[in-house]
């Protein structure tokens, strides 16, 4: 939810953020700006639109300065307009600031500063907080000094209520960029002679990979050749300066037209990433560490609340069968945002996990404090080491399945299940699974990437399927058992890259009302692998083809008798049942994927989407 990306160096800032925009475009696309300072102006350029229109502007009158902060926006307060755009100025017009977050009380400053003089310019919460530095800027007895443009952003966050990383500049000082957070991510890199804050190191990693990654409440002040930073209560801060876990090729899309299509190829390498080091054939289990639990601890766990938003509540609902059926371990998936309302009475030794690709979404890390201030062990399954989830849980395990960009998760999707398997097999092991069993899941889990190898080649054969669909009304996505979270996680993928309305559903809840909607333009997608339920579920896809419903089906191979009944059929290896949802979700991303690319719709930053979700 917006990206902000800030430079002070002896290199023309403009260009340089620029690139850092394309990069954390996935974080909001509805409009840009930046303002740039040099010797005594402020250059400020901003549109609504994407980051193109501002790379329009700024190449028809080039921001001179080798100071500035930039911004791209997905719009929470005020339409996406080109007031409305970021950065935006104090009275004096002498500050800028820019702002990922929402602030909660901005009605009321706002109210309070209009009483006082100030004129507003846009809708936004956020030029509140510009008005109010400046404020106090203003009003400063200190000569102008770093020091009080870094007291007086001290001073104007105190009023504040609400979330932020933030990134100012001032005529005053052409030399400084003053940031601070609290509750979303800002990262500082650290470079030769040049400085940089960002609220992703993805667009930074081109100029450095030492970065700082800001903890709440920490305020940062950064010249071409000194950073310092401090707690917002004027306290030293504690701080580490590590490397970015990740290179710029990571990055960027490479031979692929989109980040979708490549983070879906991507599968079998970050399945082998999620896997590697964890097996072990000496005992028939998994290896998790970053638990941090003894034995003693794990055994005793009675029960579990998983805990997710979006596609890692799928994957979440994929991990509750897991967890039952191995380790018969009572276990409930919770969706984030209502985990923190519903007040769930939980046992003593309750174990919670949330899950996050991003390690951002601020509703799962409300989930996680919750969980937290209620004095229970969280732990995160998140793919992002550096994020809020990887810092303030109790322990965990990394996907580490490399940068996600497209909006659509693809691959956290997979190696979210694939961790959650070995959590299950772990917590399987130290109960009821034997040694033999334990020994067949690892084969079975090894087996896995070259897999999803097979299901990638047939990417052309979706493409054709898919294609049948462009103008269908709606889809409906049914599965059983494990596969019935992957019907969800498909409906999600084609409605929000595809615009079609999906929706995801037990197979058997098709008679209890949702068969009312087919018709021979609400195609069903069945996952119907070879599993204890296959016969349930083709007695399900004739009730749909005796209601003129077309069905597209994901089996196994072999399984050549749903040719008779489905319009179209697609092949996953054959693989044991507890895999079936790795193994039906790719061809269902590549479904989604290919239908939404022939309706021409931009399948990286879907509209109204955003990455991550860091506003309630
Ligand atoms: O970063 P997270 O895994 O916490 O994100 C959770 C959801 O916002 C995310 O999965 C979202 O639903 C995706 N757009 C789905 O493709």
């Amino acid at each position: 939810m917006c990206g902000i990306i800030g430079y002070v160096g002896k290199k023309e800032a403009a260009p340089i953020m620029l690139e850092g925009l394309r990069k954390l475009e996935y974080r909001g696309y509805d409009s840009a700006g930046m303002a740039v300072v040099s010797e005594g102006a402020m250059h400020l350029r901003k549109c609504a639109g994407r980051i193109e229109s501002l790379a329009k502007l700024i190449e028809k009158t080039p921001p001179k300065g080798t100071a500035g902060v930039s911004h791209t926006r997905w719009a929470t307060h005020g339409p996406p307009t080109d007031r409305n755009a970021h950065p935006h100025y104090d009275k004096s017009g002498r500050l800028a600031l820019v702002h990922n977050g929402v602030i909660e009380n901005y009605q009321t400053l706002r109210e309070k500063l209009i009483a006082e003089g100030h004129a507003f310019h846009s809708d936004t919460d956020t030029e509140v907080l510009a008005h109010l530095i400046g404020k106090h800027y203003d009003a400063s007895p200190l000569a102008h000094s770093p020091r009080r443009l870094i007291e007086a952003v001290r001073d104007g966050l105190k009023r504040v209520k609400g979330t932020y990383g933030i990134a100012v500049i001032h005529l005053d000082v052409p030399e400084l960029i003053v940031g601070a957070r609290l509750g979303s991510p800002l990262v500082v890199g650290l470079g030769h002679e040049e400085n940089f804050i960002s609220s992703d190191a993805a667009a930074v990693v081109a100029h450095t990979r030492d970065a700082i990654y800001l903890n709440d409440y920490d305020l940062v002040s950064l010249t071409p050749n000194k950073f310092e930073i401090l707690s917002l209560d004027g306290s030293q801060a504690q701080f580490e300066v590590s490397q970015v876990d990740f290179t710029q090729d990571e990055a960027e899309m490479g031979i692929y037209p989109h980040f979708m299509l490549k983070e879906i190829f991507e599968q079998p390498e970050s399945l082998k990433n999620a896997m590697r080091g964890r097996l072990s054939l000496d005992d028939g289990t998994a290896k998790l560490g970053g638990l941090n639990m003894t034995p003693r601890e794990i055994r005793d766990i009675d029960r579990i609340v998983l805990s997710g938003c979006g596609t890692a509540m799928h994957a979440a609902m994929v991990g509750e069968y897991l967890i039952e059926n191995m380790a018969r371990i009572p276990t409930e998936v919770e969706i984030a945002s209502e985990f923190r309302y519903r007040n769930m009475p939980l046992t003593k030794d309750t174990l919670l996990f949330v899950v996050s690709q991003s390690g951002e979404t601020i509703d799962t890390l409300a989930a996680m404090r919750e969980g937290q201030r209620k004095g229970h062990r969280v732990l995160g399954i998140c793919n992002n080491v550096a994020s809020t989830i990887a810092r303030e849980s109790d322990g965990g395990v990394y996907m580490h399945a490399g940068p996600e960009i497209g909006v659509a998760a693809t691959k956290s999707f997979t190696s979210q299940v694939t961790v959650l398997t070995l959590l299950a097999l772990l917590l399987g092991r130290m109960r009821n699974t034997s040694m033999s069993d334990g020994l067949k899941v690892i084969d079975d889990l090894q087996s896995l990437p070259d897999k999803v190898a097979e299901v990638l080649k047939m990417s052309e054969r979706i493409k054709e399927i898919s294609h049948k669909y462009v103008n269908a009304e709606g889809m409906l996505f049914l599965g059983r058992q494990y596969n019935y979270p992957a019907a969800m996680e498909g409906a999600l993928k084609l409605k929000e890259i595809s615009y079609i309305y999906a929706s995801g559903h037990p197979s058997a809840e098709l008679k209890h009302g949702i068969i009312a909607l087919v018709k021979p333009d609400m195609p069903c997608v069945f996952i119907a692998p070879d599993d204890a339920v296959f016969e349930k579920n083709v007695s399900n896809i004739e009730e749909v083809k005796a209601r003129r419903g077309p069905v597209i089906a994901v089996t196994t191979e072999g399984k050549t008798e749903l040719e008779k009944v489905a319009d179209d059929v697609i092949y996953i290896p054959e693989c044991a049942d507890y895999l079936t949802p790795i193994l039906a979700s790719v061809p269902l991303q590549l479904f989604a994927y290919h239908l939404a690319v022939a309706r021409g719709c931009d399948v990286d930053k879907p509209r109204n989407l955003a990455k991550s979700v860091t506003v309630e």
